[in-house]
């Protein structure tokens, strides 16, 4: 199994490219079961979870393959079989979002409940709600989910929390209803209004993405399209961490800064110099620094899948911080790994209260989750020695060539077989 060596020290300075954005890649492929035809999607991360849709996609009878570097294409014909097998969904739960385009243009989806997951329970409870109010009759069987229809009609969705793979699972839906759908308490996530732009263009007339009330006015048919995927605020967010762990000089590129605000805020809050153009952001370390407090919310909040980079940040910098994790219940295993390596934090339920400013000293770690292994590779950046970071293939399902483009700064960072 493939592990990163990190020799930490080494100050990062340059330029560095986001790639496309893993979260809204995985709805736009869902998405592309929506109508007949070929979609291709451009800017598309290389990434084990994007292999991984497109093996459910296969599975379920579409044509979904790799044809280029950073594009993929799918053709979902008349030929599908609506049923996501266990094996996949169990891998990756953004598989549960073709559950939507399935019932919606298909009339009969049956998909795998895909369980809890190592940062919480993650139930998707607020997802069948929605599909209900649209006409689904749902049924659990053996631990999937059987949905059918005899025709989605539009209605009134009020989710009972902010979901975001909820909100867009039945937006999706929606689209190919009769009539208007009205989603109130959606969730405003850029991947949200990257997914009603997507339907759209597709031919669906889908309102106030972005807002928490979106209206979807329902049409009988949508057509395949092209797209050029967003860059991805979660690894740009975590490559700015990553020089300023180091108190180095990095701009990344790639990006709608927009989408990165409550990120910036928070380094501008520890005392780090950005400068933000429409599309990049450069961040330096320049003057004192100080510990903060950051608590996780639903967009335009801080969002929860930055939380374990900050928290490695703020390990370095003198003083008291107080990290929240308010969006999910458990996701916190790269605490015990982060105290491994000399960090001084103390967890008190959803709220870690970390006393920075020790310098952190290299071990082997182990993550169970995407954000955590990536918070422990910065913090393997700033530690005195090697940091040996195992089981790299959850750093692999949401970030391409981290090694690369960290080496590409002046890491001294390797990955062994
Ligand atoms: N929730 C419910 N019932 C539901 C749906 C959600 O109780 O029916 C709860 C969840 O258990 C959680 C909270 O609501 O406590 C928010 O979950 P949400 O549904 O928003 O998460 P998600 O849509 O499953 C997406 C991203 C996650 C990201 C969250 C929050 C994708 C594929 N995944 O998950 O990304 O953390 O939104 O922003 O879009 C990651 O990339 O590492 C990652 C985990």
């Amino acid at each position: 199994m493939d592990r990163i060596v990190v020799q930490g020290g080494t100050r990062l300075e340059g330029e560095v490219r986001a790639s496309g954005s893993k979260n809204s890649t995985l709805a736009l492929m869902a998405a592309t079961l929506l109508a007949q035809g070929e979609s291709r999607l451009s800017n598309v991360p290389r990434l084990r979870d994007v292999d991984g849709m497109l093996e459910l996609l296969r599975a379920l009878g579409a044509n979904a393959e790799w044809v280029g570097p950073h594009e993929v294409r799918v053709v979902a014909g008349e030929e599908i079989n609506p049923e996501a097998p266990y094996d996949l969904v169990r891998k990756m739960r953004a598989s549960f979002m073709v559950l939507g385009p399935l019932v919606a243009r298909f009339g009969t989806a049956r998909v795998s409940e895909p369980g809890g997951c190592a940062i919480g329970v993650r139930p998707v409870d607020q997802h069948l709600k929605g599909l209900e109010v649209l006409g689904t009759k749902v049924n659990l069987d053996h631990g999937y989910v059987e949905c059918t229809t005899g025709g989605l009609r539009g209605g009134l969705v009020r989710f009972d929390m902010n979901t975001v793979n909820g909100t867009q699972n039945v937006m999706m839906a929606a689209a190919l209803a009769q009539g208007e759908t009205v989603l109130e308490n959606a969730a405003r996530e850029p991947e949200v209004v990257e997914l009603a732009e997507f339907l759209n263009r597709m031919g669906a007339d889908v309102r106030g993405a972005g807002g928490d009330r979106i209206t979807v006015r329902g049409v009988a048919e949508l057509r395949a399209v092209n797209h050029t995927v967003a860059g991805d605020r979660i690894e740009a967010g975590t490559l700015l961490c990553a020089g300023l762990i180091t108190r180095g000089d990095v701009t990344v590129t790639g990006i709608d800064t927009a989408d990165l605000e409550s990120t910036l805020e928070k380094l501008r809050q520890i005392g780090f110099l950005l400068e933000a153009g429409p599309d990049r952001v450069r961040a330096r370390h320049d003057g004192p620094l100080r510990g903060i407090l950051v608590a996780t919310a639903p967009f335009p909040g801080y969002a929860t899948d930055m939380q374990a980079q900050i928290m490695a940040l703020l390990c370095t910098i003198d003083g008291s911080s107080v990290v929240t994790e308010r969006v999910f219940e458990n996701r916190f295993m790269h605490v015990p790994e982060l105290q491994r390596m000399g960090a001084d934090i103390t967890l008190t339920g959803r709220s870690a209260h970390v006393r920075g400013g020790s310098r952190l000293s290299g071990a082997p770690v182990m993550a169970t989750d995407l954000r955590a292994s990536a918070g422990l590779v910065l913090a393997g950046l700033a530690a005195e020695g090697d940091t040996v970071v195992n089981r790299v293939y959850h750093i692999d399902r949401g970030y391409e060539r981290i090694e690369e483009k960290l080496r590409s700064l002046g890491a001294d960072i390797r990955r062994e077989a």
